[in-house]
């Protein structure tokens, strides 16, 4: 971009360095691999994120998905990278000129696996059915059950095989609505969520029984647009609640309690123990203060993990910090999704920078007691978020790997490292080059064959 004044630097880090987008889309097989990929991991590993196609988007949030998938078999890896083709990517659209049409969408935040479908998401639009081999398929409104946007956070239940999602609007009531979708595939359940005021609401919570909404402060509000120039921002004064709700039930039926303003973008995992639900957050102090550009804010705009406990029976929820580790990016083994479960893996943040950084580190913590186990990644190299792949037919909680897109700072090479969960600070057991650079990008899924 050449000579650029700090001011253009602090609103276009998202183009610069590894944030850059890349122009090829790619399939190599064969890929160069150190060490030995474990046997048993034979499947898809596929990230999205944010690739402009333009080269250029206004906001990290707006560059069109592309999602990077490395397929691992018989010890041997292979990559691909393919645009998700919406009309956003295939007339070039940006957000207002996209603006009402739920199914032009940059599709660029997750993708998930449910009944055979794979989904790319992105929360203000539908989602978009793409197959293994990454090519787009289509639009994916649930035979037309689906009228409004869809979370990019669902969560898939390992016991029923449903995935429960929500879709929140930040422009027209219902703020919320609720949705449930059966282990075959069909929207069974639609629900209005009331809210005083709409808000952003990235991610939620599962449990057994329940779901817990997170009513956090980004709200809506045109006299932030004075103040900060973004009609998006963070309002403490409007208060902070989760709101209870059983899987089935509706609106009447959704308790709120009220906790400390915060901001979570992103949840760990969530359970019932007796008559409490347990929840293990990424919690920050604020974020978005300066508006909704200002996505890193320093120190109080860093999220840590936090446990949340909500006593169905007193009304009382205790709020406790239980590391000093910045970090996001929080994953579980999926297959305790809304269950117990010990281990949560996540992302370290650095916080003494000017922009949002990946950090070095990835975390394992044993969530009860909050204990931290560190993977060093290595001097320069940033992390990405941490999928754990469990071993096949193992019921161990963190028996498994966890597989990163990591980025060497230097070289400017990308990996996939790949880490035996169980010796979690240990060296990987293997590391994928991926023969293009990646960009840091947003979440993903591994899909074992
Ligand atoms: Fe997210």
């Amino acid at each position: 971009m050449g000579d650029i004044s700090s001011t253009e630097k602090k609103l276009h880090w998202h183009l610069q360095g590894n944030w850059a987008p890349v122009e090829k889309e790619l399939s190599e097989s064969d890929l160069q691999v150190k060490g030995n990929i474990p046997k048993d991991l034979s499947g898809l590993f596929v990230r999205n994120g944010f690739n402009p196609v333009s080269g250029y988007s206004d906001h990290w949030f707006f560059g069109n998905g592309m999602l990077h998938g490395v397929y691992l078999e018989d010890g041997k890896a292979s990559y691909k990278n393919r645009y998700v083709k919406t009309p956003y990517y295939e007339e070039d659209l940006n957000v207002m000129s996209s603006f009402g049409n739920l199914a032009a969408s940059p599709a660029n935040t997750h993708i998930v696996n449910h009944a055979g479908k794979l989904l790319a998401l992105e929360e203000t639009s539908l989602p978009w059915s793409v197959n293994k081999d990454l090519e787009t398929l289509g639009v994916e409104d649930f035979n037309g059950k689906l009228d409004t946007a869809m979370t990019a956070h669902p969560r898939v239940c390992p016991e029923t095989g449903e995935m429960l999602f929500f879709g929140y609007s930040m422009f027209s009531e219902p703020y919320l609505n609720y949705y449930r979708v059966s282990k075959e595939g069909a929207l069974v359940q639609s629900e209005a969520i009331e809210l005083p005021r709409p808000v952003m609401m990235h991610d939620w919570n599962i449990t057994r029984n329940y779901v817990v909404f997170m009513d956090l402060p980004i709200v809506s509000d045109m006299d932030l647009a004075a103040t900060t120039g973004s009609p998006f921002g963070f309002k403490p004064e409007c208060g902070a609640r989760l709101g209870v709700m059983p899987r089935d039930g509706n609106n009447s039926d959704v308790r709120w309690f009220d906790i400390d303003p915060c901001f979570v973008f992103h949840s760990f995992n969530s359970f019932e123990e007796g008559n409490k639900i347990v929840l293990y957050v990424s919690r920050q102090k604020e974020a978005m203060v300066g508006g909704f550009k200002d996505i890193y804010g320093g120190e109080t705009t860093v999220a840590r993990l936090w446990r949340w406990v909500i006593d169905l029976e007193t009304g009382i929820v205790s709020e406790e910090q239980l590391d000093d580790g910045a970090c996001d990016f929080p994953r579980i083994n999926d297959n305790l999704i809304g269950l117990t479960s010990e281990y949560g893996y996540c992302m370290q943040l650095k916080t003494d920078v000017e922009d949002l950084t990946f950090g070095e580190h990835l975390f394992k913590y044993h969530l009860e007691s909050g204990n931290r186990t560190d993977h060093h990644l290595g001097k320069n190299v940033a992390g990405g978020e941490p999928v754990f792949a469990p071993k096949p037919g193992s019921s161990k909680e963190d028996e498994g790997w966890i597989l990163s897109l990591v980025h060497e700072r230097e070289t400017r090479k990308s990996k996939l490292v790949i880490i035996d969960a169980e010796a979690f600070d240990q060296e990987p057991v293997a590391e994928v080059i991926i023969p293009q650079r990646v960009p840091y990008g947003a979440h993903g899924s591994w899909i074992q064959n």
